[in-house]
């Protein structure tokens, strides 16, 4: 999974055109199947469009741009997530399918919240003092730590984060990438 985490935070690194240029390559290498550019009825017009109704001014054109290519890749086998502004405690801004059902929560229920939400009495502190390192000095961080989800199970999630810049070459946001690893107590 570890070339699989690689090559998605490489592909949403990229701009848009070449993001689409990347995607179907992306998706016969990995064998992503299961990736489907409009997912349910979520397409990434209807998600942003459902965003607008909620709070218009709060998402910026780069993160628009950046959950248009999130959300084509909402069903790959590893959940992301778009945090931001960085400087307001990186509060969530989108969060992939798989993420979801890895988590339990629904989308409106995690937006707004900084993803420290899914920790609990077996995080291990180590590792969130870890990402928090990263966060202080805008560099990305992979971690291993255990999360709940919103039913109370606790899961063994591999998180990494990856500092992205906006397009006034500033970190504006964190991209996310998360993975449920099978644990023999979890
Ligand atoms: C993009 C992004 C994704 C994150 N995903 C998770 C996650 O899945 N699970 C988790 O426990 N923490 C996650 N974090 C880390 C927390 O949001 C927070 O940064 C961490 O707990 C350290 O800060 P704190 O010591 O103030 O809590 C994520 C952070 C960022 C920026």
């Amino acid at each position: 999974m570890a070339e699989l985490r690689n090559a998605l935070i490489e592909t949403m690194l990229l701009d848009e055109e070449r993001f689409r240029q990347r995607l179907p390559d992306l998706v016969e290498t990995h064998q992503l199947r299961s990736v489907d550019p409009y997912p349910g009825d979520e397409s990434p017009a209807d998600i942003l469009q459902n965003l607008d109704a909620l709070k218009p001014s709060s998402v910026t054109p780069f993160e628009r741009e950046t959950i248009a290519k999130l959300a084509r890749l909402g069903t790959a086998p590893l959940g992301l997530t778009l945090t931001g502004p960085a400087y307001q405690d990186n509060p969530l801004r989108y969060a992939t399918q798989t993420f979801r059902e890895m988590t339990g929560y629904s989308l409106a229920a995690l937006r707004g919240e900084n993803l420290r939400l899914l920790q609990g009495p077996a995080t291990d502190s180590e590792s969130v003092a870890t990402l928090q390192e990263g966060i202080d000095i805008w560099e990305q961080r992979t971690v291993e730590l255990w999360n709940y989800r919103e039913d109370g199970t606790r899961f063994r999630n591999r998180v990494t984060i990856v500092p992205l810049t906006g397009p006034d070459g500033s970190i504006t946001n964190w991209l996310g990438a998360q993975e449920a690893i099978d644990t023999p107590d979890s």
